[in-house]
C-alpha cells in the first residue's frame, strides 16, 4: 500500500528526534497544536474544569472600561497569537486603538480571524503579521508613530520557563519599544486539586491532547508508536510552581520514528508541556525581569487569574 507523508516542518523533526533522546525525555509543548491539537484545545477551554479561559474573559468584560482609561489614545494593539473570538473584541471595543496587528504563525487561521475583525471594526486598520512570535519579526510601518499596547492573555505565558518567559518579555519590549505597554494574563497558584482538575478531565478531551503528539508524530514523521503504550499524566511541580503534562509508558515499549529506535521502560515518561502558576509576587518579578514594570494588576473575586497592565519604563540607574 502506498504510505503518504505530510510535509512536515524539519524542526519538528529535529525537535522530536533530539526530545526523545534526551536524559530527561521531552517534546517542545508548540507541537501539541497541529489542526487536530488546536481543536482539541478549544474544546479543552469550554470544560467545566478548565477555569482560565471562562475567568480570564469574565474579568476582561468587567475591568477592560478600566484598563482602556490608562492605554494610550491612538494606539495601536499588537496581540501575540492569532486572538480569540470573545477575548479580542472585548479589548478593541473597550480601547478603540487606531491599528490591530495580530501576529500568528498559522497563516490561515490568522486571515480567517483577522477577517472577522475588520469587518466587525470597520474604523480599525487591521494588518495582521504571519510570524513567530518567539523570533524576530518586523511591526507594519504603518504604526510606528504610535504608541503600541501589547496583548498577552491566557496566560500563554505561563508555558514558557522563566528563562524562556524572560526572554520573549524582552523580545516584545525591542519590539514594542520604550514607553510602549503589555497587557498580560496570568494564571495563579490555587490548591492542587483544581489544578489536576483542569489539566486531566474527567471526559479525557485533556488527555486527547496530549496523545494526539503522538497521533502526529506517527503521521508525519513516519512513526509506529503504539499509543496504548502511553497514558496522559497531569502533575502539580511544587518547587517549579507549575503543572506538567507528560505521556507515561504503561508497559515496556520500544518503537520507531524516522528511522530511529527508542525504548521506554514501564512508568517512564515524555515531558509534553508546562503551564506555571504564579504567585501574587511571582508575576510582577517576572515581569520585571523581562523589562516590564507593571502599572496595574486585577484579578476575578477567587483570586484565580490576573490580567497586569506594564509599561516599558526608560531603563535608569539603578542603587
Ligand atoms: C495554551 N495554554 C495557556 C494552556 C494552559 O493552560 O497552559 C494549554 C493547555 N494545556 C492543557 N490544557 C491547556
Amino acid at each position: 500500500m502506498l504510505k503518504t507523508i505530510e510535509a512536515t516542518d524539519p524542526a519538528f523533526r529535529d525537535d522530536v528526534l533530539a526530545g526523545l533522546s534526551a536524559p530527561i525525555p521531552a517534546v517542545p509543548a508548540r507541537w501539541l497544536y497541529d489542526r487536530r491539537g488546536s481543536e482539541l484545545f478549544d474544546e479543552i477551554t469550554r470544560l467545566p474544569d478548565y477555569y482560565p479561559t471562562r475567568t480570564e474573559t469574565a474579568l476582561l468584560e468587567r475591568v477592560l472600561p478600566e484598563i482602556a482609561e490608562r492605554v494610550r489614545p491612538n494606539s495601536a494593539v499588537v496581540e501575540f497569537g492569532a486572538g480569540s473570538a470573545t477575548k479580542t473584541p472585548l479589548l478593541l471595543d473597550a480601547v478603540k486603538p487606531v491599528a490591530y496587528i495580530p501576529v500568528d504563525i498559522s497563516g490561515d487561521y490568522l486571515r480567517d480571524s483577522a477577517a472577522e475583525v475588520a469587518e466587525r471594526f470597520p474604523s480599525i486598520a487591521v494588518e495582521p503579521v504571519i510570524a513567530d512570535f518567539a523570533r524576530p519579526f518586523d511591526l507594519p510601518d504603518s504604526i510606528a508613530s504610535h504608541p503600541k499596547l501589547g496583548f498577552f492573555p491566557g496566560s500563554t505565558i505561563g508555558n514558557f520557563v522563566p528563562r524562556t518567559a524572560t526572554d520573549l518579555l524582552r523580545s516584545f519590549r525591542d519590539l514594542l519599544g520604550c514607553s510602549s505597554q503589555l497587557l498580560i494574563g496570568m494564571d495563579k497558584v490555587k490548591p492542587v486539586e483544581r489544578l489536576i482538575a483542569a489539566y486531566d478531565d474527567p471526559t479525557g478531551v485533556t488527555a486527547a491532547f496530549n496523545l494526539n503528539l503522538l497521533e502526529r508524530i506517527n503521521r508525519e514523521l513516519d512513526g509506529d508508536i503504539p499509543i496504548d503504550a502511553f497514558r496522559h499524566e497531569a502533575r502539580w511541580n511544587d518547587i517549579l510552581s507549575r503543572i506538567e503534562m507528560h505521556l507515561v509508558a504503561v508497559r515496556d515499549v520500544t518503537f520507531t520514528v524516522g528511522g530511529q529506535s527508542f525504548s521506554f521502560a514501564e512508568g517512564s515518561s515524555i515531558h509534553t508541556e508546562n503551564s506555571h502558576k504564579y504567585g501574587p509576587r511571582g508575576s510582577r518579578v517576572l515581569l520585571l525581569a523581562g523589562g516590564w514594570t507593571p502599572l496595574a494588576e486585577w484579578s476575578d473575586p477567587a483570586g484565580d487569574f490576573s490580567v497586569i497592565l506594564a509599561e516599558a519604563l526608560p531603563n535608569r540607574f539603578a542603587p
